[in-house]
């Protein structure tokens, strides 16, 4: 798989995607530690194209500036409505269904508002999907934070991300579930924010 998957600190996780035959890459979530992505880049001679940030929030975010003072080539991209609240201006900006190339590799994005109102989710060549905070291994991420919305993501998670292909394998933006990442297919039985069939019964999970 061209994903790497990193731990940073406060259990979040950092990724690079890259595309092995062309040598491009993206970072998604610089929250911190941007050390650890840098040296990966390093190690494996990429060329940082796209820092990549699926939502505004500081613990996926923090190291952007810095990210691109290192390599200003690189563009940073969210989607409008998350980039509006983000310390440094986004180079572009995606929306459902927008796509990007790193090499070979496609990335696809869907905007999954709910924890913030311009999260997005990444697939990755149709096999991979990074989801930020709006889903975790087992869990989904906070609506009671500013900008959360619990009907959009209810409706994030079960008009979009249900719909999705059980093969995809999951890469959460945060280390809270059982193990680090799962097929979605997996999920789709056995995580409680999946498994629920109303918005109401959504409500009452603790
Ligand atoms: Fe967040």
């Amino acid at each position: 798989m061209v994903i790497e998957q990193i731990k940073i600190g406060y259990d979040n996780f950092c990724y690079v995607i890259y595309c092995p035959i062309h040598k491009k890459a993206a970072i998604v979530d610089p929250g911190f530690d941007t050390t650890k992505s840098l040296q990966f880049i390093t190690a494996n001679n990429l060329i940082l194209e796209y820092i990549i940030l699926t939502h505004y929030h500081n613990d996926h975010s923090a190291e952007t500036k810095h990210l691109k003072k290192i390599i200003p080539s690189s563009r940073i991209v969210s989607s409008k409505e998350d980039g509006q609240k983000l310390p440094i201006k986004p180079d572009i900006l995606v929306c459902d269904k927008s796509q990007l190339k790193v090499g070979n590799i496609l990335l696809s994005f869907l905007l999954t508002p709910g924890h913030t109102p311009g999260g997005i989710c990444i697939i990755v060549d149709k096999k991979a999907m990074l989801t930020g905070d709006t889903l975790f291994i087992g869990d989904c991420g906070r609506t009671d934070l500013p900008g959360g919305n619990l009907a959009q993501m209810y409706a994030s998670l079960h008009e979009k991300i249900m719909k999705l292909p059980d093969e995809l394998r999951g890469y959460p933006g945060q280390d809270y579930g059982e193990r680090p990442f799962d097929s979605l297919g997996c999920q789709k039985r056995n995580n409680k924010t999946l498994k629920v069939k109303t918005l109401k019964e959504f409500s009452t999970i603790p």
